[in-house]
């Protein structure tokens, strides 16, 4: 038997380091830690924040919806974030092929040599326990990769609502209008399906471009602005709310939770929206992460990027309520026009209104757009590396089926107004089933798969985090996180 010693273990260490070390994604890098830290964000903060978390908050009791999603977020999808980013940096490639690398590399066993001239051991190969071991985890990469096209599906239908608000507001169409005129003017434009469809295009037209010059491009020109300038205005609002008389009756809503109103089910919408807000489940940060140079602390970008998106989503809350709360608006009816239908209230009684309801949508939809290239982007990024696509094909290829599907979306809000499956109309179907079912069951497959299955000393390396983070996020990710996620969706389901 070889004799190494722990010098010798030192050494083949650091050649495995220096080896992972240099290794990059074909598509290229992140030019600096600030740049991921606004991809990630770009990513996280979109429609979930301000067009979903308000409505799902109503319609789920309010604060007691608010407090479960906030213990999700730092229990349950905070880990799990950190992990998926891990397996994105560490195989940088696409979700299908890093995770297929991990699992190959955590069934490795080292064979040793000894270089007696050298007098020390060299690791001269890599054996597999069993080829077979490794293929199944690629299907949470598979599963992602179809989430992205459910989830993007709707999301730019909503993105469209959210285009042509900006010409609304632009032509005053908002200056002094009532509830019930915000109301009837938003279901006027939903019940118009080939207006809708039109926008629809548009955006998915845009949002392929963009992906088709590569996510660094067009990414790190729009987000510099695009965060500074969204926190500018939520702020902006959040002043004039303070003036309504339903400002502390909304807030009440939004932070006094009704204990006996966390029901199962509440509990199961609040985990989904988590999963949804901070973009894991479904390799979008995962092929982000692969873009992540590894000299940067992916604990530290994580944080920053959650901490980031529950500011914007709870800043939309007090924002919306105190609104709703003013008007009368029955919260629990007003569904996913919630926004829709209280904002235009807003900006046409405040002084400047139309300038800043004008910008507000136009933040809203660059937050929407760096959202939806990375809900495309690990389709894309398959197609390009498994499929010898080239990035024009492939962006235009998930694009079209994308966009295909976009339409049973628009047709649930007028010609399919009525048809229902388990109860759902179809934009309600793929968002329950993104939401509370994909996304949630891949963030439980990911924290199996790098609780148990990547080596300790991987996740070590990747994560430079002090020991007793480390601890912390490992109890997480193995035992918290896992468990939290099935007893949810099993009694959720019940
Ligand atoms: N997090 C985005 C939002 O809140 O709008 C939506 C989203 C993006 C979900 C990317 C999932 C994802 F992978």
């Amino acid at each position: 038997m070889y004799n190494i010693t722990y010098y010798h273990k030192l050494i083949i260490n650091k050649e495995i380091t220096i080896a992972q070390n240099e290794r990059k994604s074909i598509h290229g890098q992140w030019s600096s830690k600030v740049l991921f830290i606004f991809a990630a964000t770009g990513s996280a903060v979109g429609l979930g924040n301000i067009w979903k978390f308000p409505w799902m908050a109503a319609e789920n009791g309010g604060g007691a919806f608010v407090i479960v999603y906030l213990v999700s977020v730092a229990l349950i999808a905070l880990p799990i974030m950190i992990a998926e980013i891990l397996i994105g940096r560490r195989g940088k490639q696409n979700p299908v092929n890093s995770l297929r690398y991990l699992s190959k590399e955590a069934s490795q066993v080292k064979v040793y040599e000894v270089d007696h001239d050298l007098n020390r051991t060299k690791q001269t190969k890599y054996q597999h326990h069993n080829q077979e071991d490794y293929t199944n985890w690629e299907l949470i990469g598979w599963m992602g990769v179809i989430s992205g096209i459910i989830i993007l599906s709707f999301y730019s239908v909503i993105a469209g609502w959210t285009i042509s608000y900006i010409f609304k507001s632009f032509s005053g169409l908002f200056n002094q209008v009532t509830i019930d005129g915000a109301t009837s003017l938003f279901k006027k434009f939903t019940s118009d399906a080939e207006r809708q469809l039109a926008w629809h295009t548009i955006f998915m037209f845009m949002t392929c471009y963009i992906v088709s010059k590569g996510v660094r491009g067009g990414l790190e020109k729009a987000i510099k602005f695009l965060i500074p300038g969204l926190f500018m205005i939520l702020l902006i609002l959040t002043g004039y709310v303070t003036t309504l008389s339903g400002f502390t009756e909304g807030l009440r809503y939004l932070f006094l939770p009704d204990l006996n109103k966390i029901t199962a089910s509440v509990v199961w919408s609040a985990m989904g929206m988590a999963f949804f807000s901070l973009s894991i489940g479904m390799g979008a940060l995962m092929i982000y992460g692969s873009y992540l140079s590894n000299k940067f602390s992916i604990f530290e970008v994580t944080s920053i990027v959650a901490f980031a998106d529950t500011f914007v989503a709870v800043l939309a809350g007090i924002i919306i309520f105190p609104i709703v709360f003013t008007y009368h608006l029955d919260p629990t009816t007003a569904g996913p026009g919630l926004i829709f239908q209280t904002l235009p209230i807003a900006f046409g009684s405040m002084p400047g209104g139309e300038t800043f309801g004008t910008l507000f949508f136009i933040l809203l939809f660059f937050a929407a757009i760096t959202s939806a290239i990375s809900l495309i982007e690990p389709a894309v990024t398959l197609l390009i590396e498994n499929f010898r696509h080239t990035r024009a094909e492939a962006s235009l290829k998930i694009g079209f089926v994308t966009w295909l599907v976009g339409i049973g979306t628009i047709f649930s809000f007028n010609y399919w107004q009525d048809v229902t499956i388990l109860g759902m109309n179809f934009f309600n179907l793929l968002d329950a089933l993104t939401s509370k079912v994909l996304l949630p069951l891949g963030g439980f497959s990911m924290a199996i798969f790098v609780g148990y299955l990547v080596k300790r000393r991987t996740s070590v390396a990747e994560l430079k985090m002090s020991q007793s983070m480390y601890t912390i996020w490992r109890v997480l990710i193995r035992y918290i996180a896992p468990v939290a996620v099935m007893v949810i969706f099993t009694n959720g389901f019940m």
